[in-house]
């Protein structure tokens, strides 16, 4: 067993110094070569994309892995013939709101030990399935959020989500966090990569026939980088400008 998989939170293996390498490394690509990705890099990656941090482990993500050269030429005119598009793999990054029912049961049925403890079989067979239901029209979110409010007048409680619009919050920054990993999971490997929200979404559900509730948060453009990949050099606003220290 890998110590992922364990209970005990394992030692870093990585040194601050080849952190900051992998990550100043990365930047946003976008001139590729058409070297494909071996199907090996792309699942290594794809693994550590889903061992991100997410809610309540829920995993609200889905990943699509467009190899097909007729498919990414239809995604090239989807993202507006954009350069970023002409990646031999482009994965369509997923938010799932609409997953969280069965990930309560997978919870259960996938569970990494014999037994699975009460507590985990309560929390996810009571407790979250009522958090997470919005109910037709998100009636029940809207009766949820003035009941809440009542409550809370007593003591702190955790407010959402508790609509269909919070509930696709609550699914786009688990999946943004496991596209982050995915894309220095492919920089670790050697492969560039270009995270695209240059589309017409429209153009893009019919093409990739993605499901009606989930929401394609980015394209991720991924291939070897070539000559003039870099548009631009790194920019970042002063650390003072945005961090408060209290
Ligand atoms: C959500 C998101 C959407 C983006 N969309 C595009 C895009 O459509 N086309 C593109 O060329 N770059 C896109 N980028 C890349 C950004 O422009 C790039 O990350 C930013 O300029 C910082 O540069 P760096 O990633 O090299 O540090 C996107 C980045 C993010 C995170």
């Amino acid at each position: 067993m890998t110590s992922a998989a364990t209970n005990s939170a394992p030692a870093p293996a990585v040194s601050p110094a080849a952190l900051r390498e992998l990550i100043e490394s990365r930047r946003a690509i976008r001139r590729f070569s058409s070297e494909p990705v071996p199907e090996a890099v792309i699942r290594d990656c794809l693994e550590l994309a889903v061992l991100a941090p997410n809610s309540c482990n829920l995993q609200p993500w889905s990943f699509q892995v467009i190899r097909d050269p007729q498919l990414l030429g239809q995604l090239h005119g989807v993202c507006m013939q954009q350069n970023a598009a002409k990646a031999p793999l482009i994965i369509a990054v997923l938010a799932r709101p609409d997953t969280w029912r069965q990930a309560c049961a997978d919870v259960i049925h996938y569970w990494p030990e014999a037994e699975v403890p009460q507590r985990i079989r309560h929390f996810y067979s009571k407790t979250a399935p009522f958090q997470y239901n919005q109910g037709p029209f998100g009636l029940l979110g809207f009766c949820k959020r003035q009941l809440l409010r009542l409550a809370a007048l007593r003591k702190p409680l955790m407010r959402g989500p508790n609509s269909h619009g919070q509930m696709r919050l609550w699914a786009v920054k688990s999946t943004a966090l496991a596209a982050e990993n995915l894309m220095l999971g492919f920089q670790s490997h050697g492969y560039a990569s270009c995270p695209m929200e240059g589309f017409d979404e429209v153009r893009l559900r019919k093409v990739l026939k993605i499901p009606r509730h989930a929401l394609p948060i980015m394209l991720l453009a991924v291939g070897r980088a070539t000559d003039k990949g870099v548009y631009n050099p790194r920019l970042r606003f002063p650390l003072e400008q945005q961090v408060t220290w209290l």
